[in-house]
């Protein structure tokens, strides 16, 4: 087969869900954006091997181009985890020699390990020149998560790299995997301050969560989250109905978001915010002290709304404020965190970015 021998570059950003949170595996509703800060990836095509350097990461790390071959370390089990899974999806078995950089923080919530797989399957799709629609994609990289580490993921971070769109958040129900863009409008100023308090998913209670869920929703006979009728709820035990009235009220909290992004109504997309981060704390159990102190010192520093980001259990907050004082809101927070806490890092100003993309030099 013709294989095009000029180096490209590829781009795969992180994502900041701005509500849905831990409703994907149960085909409820999400509403991330793609950010401006991801991974690049620049290679060009080689013969059986994938040979990855990276500055931050460590390296170089080699596996082979169908990942086949002994249990990747590291970072590399997401490499190998996308070459298995593109080679079980007919993908030709070509190599890639290349570099990877980011300014994603590991750990921070901001979907480092979807990037990096959604950047490596890009890769190697462009030099093998075989072509999945970006929905597709997502599922394959968000079953390559599962591969690579166990991280019974739902579909949220890699759909939001793939679907990223500038200004604008994507509303996706995670069941029919319908999705349309809602503009963001220029007065949310969108600002993510890091707990400081690093994990990855695979070593926490994610796939616990997830488990109690798909028990809750078993006992109400329901396959997807939004489905359930409210009433079922009070038919359970306190932990399945708890698990499930997280889920059930975050999908009504994605539409009144959603709606109120439409209208510019940024109280109640603040209030919404509230709710969620409550709703995450008390009914799915995933928060942590670091990150409930982090949605009350924002509150003190004049924010709209603040509340727990992606997984939980660590990571970052998502805070809105007005466009114009979002910086000085966030520098607040992450100053009084560090006085509190004596750890975490800046504030951070994110912006809805456009998708992962692949360009030939
Ligand atoms: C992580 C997972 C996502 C999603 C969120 C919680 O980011 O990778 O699939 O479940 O947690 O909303």
């Amino acid at each position: 087969m013709h294989v095009d021998a000029r180096p490209f570059s590829v781009w795969a950003p992180g994502r900041v869900n701005l509500i849905g949170e831990h409703t994907d595996y149960s085909g409820g509703l999400v509403l991330p954006i793609a950010i401006q800060y991801g991974i690049r990836l620049e290679a060009a095509p080689a013969e059986h091997w994938i040979t990855l350097e990276s500055e931050g990461f460590g390296g170089p790390e080699t596996v082979a181009a169908d990942g086949g071959g002994p249990r990747a370390l590291g970072w590399a089990r997401y490499v190998q985890a996308v070459a298995a899974e593109l080679a079980d999806a007919g993908r030709p078995a070509i190599g890639l020699a290349g570099t990877i950089s980011s300014d994603l923080p590991p750990g921070a919530g901001l979907s480092s390990s979807a990037a990096l797989e959604v950047a490596v399957a890009l890769a190697l799709c462009a030099v093998a020149d075989f072509e999945l629609e970006p929905l597709e994609l997502a599922l394959l990289c968000q079953r390559s998560e599962l591969r690579a580490v166990g991280v019974p993921c739902g579909i949220l971070d890699q759909a939001a790299c793939l679907l990223g769109s500038g200004e604008r958040a994507i509303l996706l129900d995670c069941d029919s995997l319908e999705h349309r863009l809602i503009p963001v409008p220029p007065d949310v100023g969108l600002v993510i301050v890091d707990s400081g308090v690093t994990r990855s998913l695979e070593n926490t209670a994610y796939a616990e969560r997830r488990s109690e869920l798909e028990h809750a929703l078993r006992l109400v006979g329901v396959a997807r989250s939004t489905d359930v009728e409210t009433a079922a709820l009070e038919r359970l035990d306190d932990i399945p109905m708890r698990r499930l009235r997280h889920v059930v009220s975050e999908n009504e909290r994605v539409r009144r978001f959603a709606a109120a992004l439409e209208t510019e109504d940024l109280v109640t997309a603040g209030a919404v915010l509230g709710e969620s981060h409550k709703s995450l704390r008390d009914d799915y159990n995933v928060s942590i002290p670091e990150l409930d102190l982090l949605v009350e010192l924002a509150a003190d520093a004049g924010a709209i709304g603040a509340r727990l980001l992606g997984g939980g259990f660590g990571g970052s907050v998502l805070v809105i404020a007005h466009a114009s004082h979002a910086k000085r809101v966030g520098d607040a927070i992450a100053n009084r965190y560090r006085q509190r806490v004596g750890a975490g890092s800046d504030a951070v100003l994110v912006r809805a970015s456009p998708g992962a993309s692949c360009s030939r030099a």
